[in-house]
C-alpha cells in the first residue's frame, strides 16, 4: 500500500479543469516530485492534497483513510503537513519562538499551557534547530532572515508537527545555488534519518532530477509522465512540453 493515493482527481473552477483526472500514488520514504509548465495544475493539487481546498471530484487515500473531504487541520493530525511561508505566520517572533508555538500547536496546548510547559518545547525546538541547521539563528527575529532560512523555518515548522508526509511547493524558489544545495540536503537527510515522506513540486529541474525517487509530470491538469527520473527525462512528450522549452 501507498502512503497517498490518488484517484482521478479533478479541480473545476468555473468550467475549467485545473486538475483533470489525476492519479498516482507516494510511497513511503520517498522523495516524490511534481513538476510542469506555470498553470499546470501543481498547486491547485496540492491544496486538494492537505485539504485547503476540496475536490470536485475523484478520492484521496492518505495511510490507507479516505482523506478527500479533510480540514487541513485534520490533515496535520494524520500526519500529512504542508509548509506555508513563515513570514506570514510569525512575522515577529524569534525563530527559536515560532518553533516552539508549532510544538505547542501540536501538543494541543493553550497560550497559558505553552508558558507553563515551555522548557520541555524549548528543548524539543533547539534539538529541531539543531537538526535543520539554524540552531545560531534562534534568537533571530524570523521576518528579517534571509530568504534560504525563512524557507528552512518553514520546513522546520512543518516538521514540529511530526509529520508523515510533507508537501512542499517550489521550496528553492527564489534561492541562492548555495541555498538550493543546502536545502536539498535538508530533505535528503530527513528522508533517510526520519522515514520522512517528500511530495514536492519544483521548477528547478537541477534539483527534481538530483533528489527524486520519481517524478511526476502535469500538463493543463492532466499527467503526462509518472515514473523514474530517468525515464521522465528522456520521455519525448516531457521534453515537447516542459524540459525542452525550459532549456531554448
Ligand atoms: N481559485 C481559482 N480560481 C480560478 N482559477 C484558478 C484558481 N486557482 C488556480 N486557478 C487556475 O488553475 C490553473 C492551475 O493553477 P496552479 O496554480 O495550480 O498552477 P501551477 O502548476 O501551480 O503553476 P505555477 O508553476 O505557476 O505555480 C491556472 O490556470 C490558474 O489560473
Ligand atoms: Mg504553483
Amino acid at each position: 500500500m501507498s502512503l497517498l493515493d490518488v484517484t482521478e482527481l479533478r479541480k473545476t473552477f468555473g468550467g475549467f479543469h485545473a486538475v483533470d483526472g489525476v492519479s498516482f500514488a507516494v510511497e513511503e520514504g520517498s522523495i516524490h516530485a511534481v513538476i510542469g509548465p506555470n498553470g499546470a495544475g501543481k498547486t491547485t493539487m496540492f491544496n486538494l492534497i492537505s485539504g485547503h481546498s476540496h475536490p470536485s471530484a475523484g478520492a484521496i487515500r492518505f495511510a490507507g483513510d479516505d482523506v478527500t473531504q479533510s480540514s487541513p487541520d485534520a490533515m496535520v493530525r494524520r500526519g500529512l503537513t504542508r509548509a506555508f511561508q513563515v513570514t506570514t505566520i510569525f512575522p515577529k517572533l524569534t525563530v527559536l519562538e515560532s518553533v516552539e508555538c508549532a510544538i505547542s500547536a501540536r501538543r494541543h496546548q493553550s497560550a497559558s499551557l505553552w508558558l507553563w510547559n515551555r522548557p520541555t518545547a524549548r528543548a524539543e525546538a533547539l534539538q529541531l534547530l539543531e537538526t535543520v541547521g539554524l540552531a545560531e539563528l534562534a534568537d533571530v527575529q524570523a521576518a528579517t532572515m534571509s530568504h534560504g532560512d525563512q524557507r528552512t523555518l518553514e520546513v522546520t515548522l512543518a516538521l514540529a508537527t511530526q509529520p508523515k508526509l510533507l508537501l512542499l511547493d517550489e521550496p528553492t524558489a527564489g534561492m541562492s545555488p548555495f541555498e538550493t544545495k543546502k536545502m536539498v540536503e535538508l530533505v535528503r537527510d530527513l528522508t533517510r534519518s526520519r522515514g520522512l515522506t517528500v511530495l514536492f513540486c519544483e521548477h528547478d529541474i537541477g534539483t527534481v532530477f538530483t533528489i527524486s525517487d520519481k517524478v511526476t509530470v502535469l500538463h493543463r491538469g492532466q499527467i503526462i509522465a509518472d515514473g523514474a527520473p530517468d525515464a521522465v527525462r528522456t520521455d519525448q512528450r516531457v521534453i515537447d512540453v516542459y524540459l525542452g522549452r525550459r532549456n531554448s
